[in-house]
């Protein structure tokens, strides 16, 4: 089977991941700090923990991290996104993220440490193409039902913005959760676990 869809996906992400530094660089600072929290190439080959700080992240708005060569979106959702993801448990295949990766110190609810934090990895759990990420509510090419959340391209797979599947798609589960934790309120570190942090 080629492979072509994939790595028209990868493209995406990369064109994505472009796009938000260049959002973020519009408010502030934030191109040269999220950037110096990188680690080497090398510490990022060996699967090193990264370290984000999260400070710049408006409500409503996500960036995009890299952890052991795969996407993960931090996204610091809304007070009226949190009250959405309530209404769309009975839309959603896997609620309370049972079969889907998610560490267990995560609350199940919000899947996340803090409600408005979601930090997930941002490939699609169908065959791993990069969910866009589409935050409005309503837009004309999503639907009237559309709450906010990722949209894969290539094989069309809705999520919510919690990272939960909807029903009925190509994609079988959430996007995972990864192990991170908090070192301190801005600073999130993806790849270790928050009772060991
Ligand atoms: S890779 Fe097929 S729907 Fe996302």
């Amino acid at each position: 089977m080629s492979n072509d869809g994939v790595n028209a996906g990868r493209r995406r992400f990369l064109v994505a991941a472009t796009s938000v530094v260049g959002a973020a660089g519009a408010v502030g600072a934030a191109v040269p700090f999220v950037g110096s929290w990188f680690p080497s190439a090398k510490a990022k080959a060996a699967g090193a923990p990264v370290k984000v700080n999260i400070s710049k992240i408006e409500p409503g708005q996500q960036m995009v991290a890299e952890w052991r060569g795969q996407p993960v979106f931090i996204l610091r959702r809304t007070e009226e996104t949190l009250k959405n993801l309530t209404g769309l448990e009975g839309t959603v295949a896997d609620p309370a993220s049972q079969a889907s990766e998610q560490p267990a110190y995560v609350d199940p609810k919000h899947r996340a440490i803090k409600p408005e934090i979601l930090v997930v990895v941002g490939l699609c759990t169908h065959l791993g193409c990069a969910p866009s990420f589409r935050p409005e509510v309503a837009p004309a090419d999503l639907g009237a039902d559309w709450m906010g959340g990722y949209f894969c391209p290539c094989h069309g797979s809705k999520y919510d913005l919690a990272g939960r599947v909807y029903k009925a798609q190509p994609a079988p589960l959430n996007l995972p959760v990864p192990p991170h934790s908090y070192e301190s309120d801005d600073v999130i570190v993806i790849g270790v676990d928050q009772e060991n942090a």
